[in-house]
């Protein structure tokens, strides 16, 4: 599909995300593995947590709308086949992580982008903790009993951090993750609503294995990674005020938020509140004012490392030279947004250029509408209508229906927006 984004004037309007993703992930997964009836309204309908859904339905859960019918820790049954993961690098880890410490094995597969993505990250710490794991193709589980590891990650991963912490319920002693930054802690914070003695100390999270899970009652918060696309297009346009109710505003997912604030973007927050653990608020955007210098490290880029899309988006607006280093994790995610990012803001007449495991983004200029491909990678999609709504006449992304991954009404939203 070709979406036709055309130049906005105006945004105005509230929204309601999608829930968060990430968190429904664990949501589907960790209800299914808890002692009864959990109820999480507002799950994402993204294809990736579908993904999850159908790979729960495999593995034996019942799960009926908001509903999830929990077998228990030891309840899980084989699969009949291999466990599709779709798109989902997200579904794939976690579930290998899960898998890892069941008594039958599995094999774990994905489409052609998720088949290059790399799973060594999880199968050498999950066979560090004794697991049965191998790759490629994904096997894991079906051997003997897991040991706890202390495990230091190479590189910040909230996906690898989970999975390891997921084998860790099955594992004997005790399992704990030390990470170089901090990551998206959802796991940890679910897993403490549900009862498991989670304990986290700066950049170290550890747990024992458990007896059972309670069951959640949650409504999933809106996804800030969603809401990111929506803060840097009211902050950009000429005219908006756009308000975003009931978004995940977690520390470890909402840095971007703190950075746009820092450069000159106005942003409020108001109605704080918690959902399972989880802090959640409604969002107001306005229209910036001068924009200030950008430079982003190896740090800042892993503390938002899914809105980086939609920052280069951004720094094509600030005048002078922003630098983007210590982002080499975005080659690997549904598609090398480094480059997918490049190519598309490049055809719309910015100057941005792909420098070692960065980006060097020279602004201020002066966006065009033209032809774009999303490399079938949902974020670039997003980021890339962003910038077709700052442009000069139209911009037509191709494989623009990639935004069902996490956001299928992305163009709604946007047409009521505009
Ligand atoms: C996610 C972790 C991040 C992020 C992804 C979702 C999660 O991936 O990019 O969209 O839900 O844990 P990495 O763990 O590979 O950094």
């Amino acid at each position: 599909m070709i979406a036709t984004v055309r130049p906005a004037r105006k945004l105005e309007g509230a929204i309601a995300v999608p829930g968060d993703k990430s968190i429904s992930h664990r949501a589907l997964m960790l209800g299914s593995i808890a002692n009864g009836v959990s109820n999480v309204r507002g799950l994402s309908q993204g294809a990736d947590v579908q993904s999850t859904a159908a790979c729960m339905r495999e593995l034996g859960v019942g799960i009926e709308g908001s509903r999830i019918l929990g077998v228990g820790l030891r309840g899980l049954q084989a699969a009949q086949g291999p466990l599709d993961c779709g798109n989902s690098g997200t579904t794939m880890r976690l579930l290998a992580g899960l898998l890892a410490g069941q008594e039958f094995g599995s094999e774990l597969v994905g489409d052609e982008s998720l088949s290059r993505r790399p799973m060594d990250r999880v199968v050498e710490p999950l066979r560090e903790m004794g697991a049965r794991a191998s790759f490629p193709p994904l096997r894991v589980g079906g051997g003997e009993g897991l040991h706890g590891i202390e495990y230091t990650a190479p590189k910040p991963s909230a996906q690898v951090k989970s999975a390891i912490l997921l084998a860790g319920l099955y594992a004997s002693g005790t399992t704990a993750v030390v990470e170089p930054v901090k990551t998206r802690d959802h796991t940890e914070v679910m897993l403490a609503a549900m009862g498991v003695a989670v304990r986290s100390e700066g950049l170290r999270v550890e747990l024992e294995s458990a007896e059972e899970l309670n069951v959640l009652d949650l409504d999933v918060p809106g996804d800030f990674s969603a809401a990111a696309f929506w803060m840097v297009a009211g902050g950009l346009a000429g005219r908006a005020d756009i308000r975003l109710t009931g978004v995940g505003v977690n520390p470890t997912r909402a840095a971007f938020a703190d950075l746009l604030t820092s450069i000159g973007f106005h942003l409020g927050r108001g109605k704080p509140r918690f959902e399972a653990g989880e802090p959640v608020a409604d969002l107001r955007v306005q229209p910036a004012g001068s924009l200030r210098q950008l430079s982003v490290d190896a740090s800042t880029a892993a503390a938002m490392i899914d809105e980086l899309p939609v920052l280069a988006v951004v720094a094509t607006q600030i005048a002078g030279t922003s630098v983007f280093a210590g982002a080499g994790e975005l080659r690997v995610k549904e598609s090398d947004r480094l480059t997918t990012m490049a190519q598309g803001l490049s055809a719309m007449g910015a100057d941005i250029a792909v420098e070692g495991d960065g980006w060097v983004i020279n602004g201020p200029r002066d966006l065009e509408g033209a032809r774009v491909s999303s490399a079938g990678d949902h974020r670039v999609a997003m980021a890339l209508a962003v910038a077709g709504l700052i442009a000069a006449g139209n911009t037509e992304i191709e494989g623009a229906e990639c935004v069902d991954i996490s956001y299928p009404d992305f163009f709604d939203h946007l047409e009521y927006l505009a």
